[in-house]
């Protein structure tokens, strides 16, 4: 095997999705001291700590620091590297964690037993599916009272629709918590509560029958007995082939707080879960072997470092290698471009990457020439797909409170829109600055972000637009015409792209009907 091939077949790289406070934060913490990243658990972020209003507004600027540190975690496991994206956990932040979905090759649902599958979940589901990712599940606080087992996989099932497959299997709950059986491994791996912090010396005792268990945990020794004959019976075998195709799902019971358990998900990942997949281009398929560098970006981040203003775009390598000092080509600008300082994602730390291969993710230095969904080749024009973004649904203008720093007001709204999570529209007609968002919270972030990001204190005031499209055309003289006609209505977004905006809906219709050979776009693929 080639050396790039080695490598390749050396990388995991996955995704949480969970609905919050399903314990994400926690299994990440986890997974971290297992790859020896972290020394002690619980440092991850400093979520619980400090006094922080309990409003959803910080939450989301909590997540936004924490994210700096935790957005690419890479660890190496059982001989292998892992790379674990960090998916946003707020609400309004959704966009953000789809693209970050079209960047991994499998993902990890995390369930608090108690609640079941709840309704993110559910959403995060829908767009994994998209391309088929293969799910590893774990179920989550055995250590509380759950639900009965048998009854969440049921659930799994039929909510979700992909078949569950045991790998482990608890015994008891709560305080009862003794521990689970691994089915493939014939083997009961003992509990012991207040170890949660460490990686625990855990007593495994081999084989279902031995009398060491019922010895070790008394009578939930026959339940478990019939349990297992049980579940054998009703549920489905592990299938490496169902679960590649995402239809099958590996199931792992334990307790994040607890550390107990993580390491058989961790087991399960390295073992099953894909190697960097191929990905498709408006040309072709692109596979991670090929020799030449491709990638695409799939997050931009200002200001992650408020002393250097930096604004880092992360990169997915699909094919091939980076060095420090490569070229590559920028193919939505057509030029090449020196990779000098790229960042990797060591376990939090930023560092120098002097090497990284199909499966990571680098960190590029972004000044102002990188936007989502970009792709980079060795030379080859062609766009990775599949990246969206989605036209806001709210409106509003943007005015400053201090006329004098209209420009920096421009450049920050600008800025913050690269990252995608609003968009910023600025009609040809006036001077005025939209601010078009998913969501309402977003409005109030971009105004504190401004404030402490770019010294600027800007206001909100109602404007009359319903909703946006992107507009092309391939008639570049029929949409001349176009945007002579609609001046009133065209605008142009954070990254010069012509876009209509129209005060109704209706106002909209009648312009598709009356422009037909003009395209109108609810999302802006990238
Ligand atoms: P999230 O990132 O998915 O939102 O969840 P996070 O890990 O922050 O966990 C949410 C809450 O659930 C936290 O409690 C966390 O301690 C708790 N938790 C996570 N895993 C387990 C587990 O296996 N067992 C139990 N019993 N609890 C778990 P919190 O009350 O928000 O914070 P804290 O004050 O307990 O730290």
């Amino acid at each position: 095997m080639s050396n790039l091939s080695q490598e390749v077949a050396k990388r995991r790289t996955f995704a949480i999705i969970s609905h919050p406070d399903a314990g994400k934060t926690t299994i990440t913490e986890k997974v971290l001291l297992f790859g020896q990243a972290l020394q002690k658990a619980g440092t991850v972020k400093g979520k619980k700590s400090g006094q922080h209003a309990k409003s959803d507004w910080m939450e989301m600027e909590k997540e936004r620091g924490i994210s700096v540190t935790t957005s690419v975690m890479q660890f190496p496991y059982g001989g292998k590297l892992v790379n674990l994206l960090d998916t946003p956990g707020h609400e309004d932040f959704s966009e953000d964690t789809y693209r970050t979905l079209t960047a991994v090759d499998s993902c990890l649902m995390v369930i608090d037993s108690a609640k079941g599958v709840e309704e993110r979940t559910i959403k995060l589901m829908e767009v994994t599916r998209l391309r088929d990712t293969p799910i590893l599940t774990f179920m989550n606080k055995l250590d509380r009272d759950t639900r009965d087992p048998i009854e969440l996989m049921d659930e799994v099932e039929d909510v979700l629709k992909i078949a569950c497959a045991p790998i482990t299997w608890p015994i008891g709950m709560g305080k009862g918590f003794k521990g689970v059986y691994h089915l493939l491994r014939d083997e009961v791996i003992l509990y012991q509560s207040g170890q949660g912090h460490t990686i625990q010396e855990k007593r495994i005792i081999k084989g279902l029958d031995s009398p060491e268990l019922d010895e070790a945990i008394g009578s939930y020794a026959s339940d478990l007995r019939d349990e297992i004959e049980l579940v054998k019976g009703a549920s489905h075998e592990f299938d490496q082939e169902a679960f590649l195709a995402g239809e099958l799902t590996p199931v792992f019971f334990g307790t994040a707080l607890g550390n107990f358990g993580v390491d058989h998900m961790l087991d399960g990942l390295v073992e099953w879960a894909p190697t960097p997949q191929p990905r498709e281009t408006d040309q072709r398929v692109v596979q991670p072997t090929e020799d030449g560098f491709s990638g695409f970006v799939f997050k931009i981040q200002a200001n992650m470092d408020p002393q250097h203003r930096d604004r880092i775009a992360f990169v997915r390598i699909v094919s091939g290698s980076y060095n420090q000092g490569m070229k590559a080509r920028h193919v939505r600008i057509g030029k090449d471009v020196r990779f000098s300082d790229a960042l990797t994602f060591m376990a939090g730390d930023r560092e120098h990457a002097e090497e990284a291969f199909a499966g990571d993710i680098i960190g590029l230095h972004n000044h102002g020439t990188i936007q989502l969904g970009d792709t980079f080749t060795a030379g080859e024009d062609m766009k990775f797909t599949g990246i969206p973004n989605f036209a806001p649904e709210l409106f509003r203008r943007i005015r400053l409170k201090d006329p004098l720093k209209a420009k920096q007001l421009q450049k920050g709204l600008i800025q913050l829109s690269e990252e995608g999570a609003v968009q910023v529209f600025r009609p040809m007609r006036n001077n005025d600055l939209i601010v078009g968002a998913v969501g309402v919270l977003q409005f109030d972030v971009v105004v504190a972000r401004l404030k402490s990001e770019y010294k600027v204190e800007a206001i909100y005031e109602p404007i009359n637009v319903a909703t946006a499209r992107w507009v092309t055309c391939s008639d570049d003289r029929k949409l001349d015409e176009f945007q002579r006609k609609n001046q009133d209505n065209v605008a142009l977004d954070g990254a010069d792209r012509l876009a209509y905006i129209a005060p109704t809906m209706v106002n909209l219709n009648l312009a598709q009907e009356r422009y037909p050979d003009v395209e109108f776009h609810k999302t802006r693929e990238h």
